[in-house]
């Protein structure tokens, strides 16, 4: 949990904190000069601006700031919104989360003034753009620091003129938000552990330990044994060379009026805790932060863990398929031919796919508990990261409806998500002469789109099915200051948990 109090106060008449007060600050133009609109501000603090000598060159121009003092004597930054028409939810959640890190190892106490940062006339949302983008900053991955640079932010104050009666809906909105937050960064700190700590052992242990706490959840974790017994041969292929055990992790969450009409929504999660490629071994330059290619099982969790709090009416299911991809004397071989848990065999020609080998026994599984519509996040090509950057989540789908409202939650939460489509062509592609299928296809080219037409032949009983890769999204979003530059983002944990909360599957 984030060491900072975040407190709300209404009908707000004077701030309480007598170290600083942040005012928003917009811009507007006047001819084609641009000029100050503080229409919001206290007139007391408009008083004290005028007065100042300089002032006047502070024209609210976007991430600008102007420090000046109070009649009180406290100090208050007035922060630059740009122009009020042209600013947006995501420039609002940037500028939140610009504005965070200039202030966190500044202050103590902070008096946030709420109703000078209202866009569109809407103050719930604008809080909780702003609240959200303040808990999703709040993180930095110093564990293994000798020394810790503490934030010396300790409380935030929200203050607003808004009538005591509002503060209920406010104070649930945060609750959620804040939920959501600590779900990313628990996602965040798995992926950002390296493969010495978290291998498939202690990261299962680490789930099991860390659900016990949320009501309505059941935790089965197979191992060896119980994937030999479900004839998971392909998720086995990858483990073969690994000295850690695999280890499927199945949580259930089942709300507590379930009826046979209850929905089932099941997410899936590549949990690679090390690439290595395997005997296709990556090269030294490619083979670095490959202890990200847990990244998606992270992501599936981190939706899931925020949920299940929230005790929605929807039956979710949670798998997460976790091994390493190692090197050794019984690693797979190239050319190898395995059978998964569905009966198909695969002539595994680049021991590097190993994700959609893994993704294949767990998707196959995940249809039999006949849940309604099935979503798998993962680490899975680097071709994601050729067509999309990034920036960009790609999703495949054999739903258009699905694939829909995953675009439109995307969308909501602002996030970055684009259909590639899964065509019979590329299908065929992942066809073997002599096994059913292969694990890679006969070219390069659209890499991204043909591991999803091979996991498609591991889905079964008609299920609405999606796969989003986050090769590009799970990691380095230097573009968003809400995420860290460098390491996990946490990335499409807001859009699934939209997406399910929206309830239309
Ligand atoms: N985990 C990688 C995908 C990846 C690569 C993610 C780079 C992020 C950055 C995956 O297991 C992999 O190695 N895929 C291969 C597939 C190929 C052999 C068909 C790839 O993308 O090169
Ligand atoms: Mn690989
Ligand atoms: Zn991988």
């Amino acid at each position: 949990m984030s060491g900072i109090n975040y407190k709300l106060k209404f009908a707000n008449k004077s701030y309480e904190s007598d170290e600083l007060i942040i005012l928003g600050s917009f811009c507007k133009s006047e001819g084609k000069k641009k000029i100050l609109n503080n229409s919001t501000w206290p007139a007391e603090f408009k008083d004290s601006f005028n007065s100042h000598k300089y002032s006047s060159e502070f024209t609210g121009e976007k991430d600008s700031s102007y420090t000046f003092f109070s009649q009180d004597g406290i100090k208050v930054i007035a922060y630059g919104l740009g122009d009020k028409k042209e600013l947006n939810e995501e420039s609002l959640r940037k500028s939140s989360a610009t504005l965070f890190k200039s202030i966190s190892k500044k202050y103590k106490t902070i008096s946030f003034d709420l109703d000078s940062f209202t866009i569109k006339n809407n103050e719930e949302k604008s809080f909780s753009i702003i609240q959200e983008a303040f808990a999703l900053t709040d993180y930095n991955f110093d564990k293994y620091k000798s020394t810790k640079e503490n934030l010396k932010l300790k409380t935030i104050i929200f203050e607003t003129k808004l009538p005591k009666t509002k503060m209920q809906k406010f104070k649930t909105i945060q609750d959620e938000l804040l939920c959501i937050a600590d779900a990313i960064h628990f996602s965040r700190d798995l992926v950002n552990d390296p493969p010495n700590v978290l291998n498939s052992e202690t990261y299962a242990k680490r789930i099991e330990k860390d659900v016990k706490s949320f009501k309505g959840v059941k935790v089965k974790i197979l191992d060896k044994a119980d994937l030999k017994k479900e004839k998971m041969g392909l998720f086995l292929s990858v483990n073969a060379g690994s000295a850690y055990g695999p280890r499927l992790v199945h949580l259930t969450y089942t709300p507590s009026k379930a009826t046979s009409k209850t929905k089932h929504i099941a997410l899936v999660g590549k949990g690679l805790t090390f690439d290595t490629g395997g005997y296709s071994l990556k090269p030294a330059a490619s083979i670095i932060n490959m202890k990200f290619d847990m990244a998606g099982s992270a992501t599936v969790y981190g939706a899931f863990r925020a949920l299940v709090q929230q005790s929605p009416k929807v039956k979710i299911s949670c798998f997460l398929g976790i091994t390493d991809n190692a090197v050794s004397g019984l690693a797979t071989m190239p050319d190898s031919i395995c059978t998964g848990r569905n009966g198909k065999t695969v002539e595994i020609l680049n021991t590097d796919a190993e994700g959609r080998l893994v993704l294949a026994d767990v998707l196959d599984y995940a249809c039999d508990q006949k849940p309604d519509v099935v979503i798998d996040v993962a680490t899975l090509t680097g071709a994601c990261l050729i067509a999309l950057g990034n920036e960009v989540c790609g999703l495949m789908s054999n739903s258009d409806k699905l694939a829909n409202e995953l675009q439109k939650s995307a969308k909501e939460v602002d996030e970055y998500i684009w259909q590639l489509p899964i065509i019979p062509e590329w299908a065929k592609d992942m066809k073997s002469n002599i096994a059913d299928l292969k694990n890679i296809g006969g070219s390069r080219n659209a890499g991204t789109a043909k591991a999803a037409a091979f996991l498609q032949e591991f889905i079964k009983n008609d299920v609405q099915w999606a796969h989003l890769d986050i090769a590009g999204v799970g990691d380095s979003q230097s573009h968003l200051p809400y995420c860290p530059a460098k390491g996990a983002s946490g990335l499409m944990i807001r859009t699934l948990y939209r997406y399910v909360q929206n309830g239309k599957y």
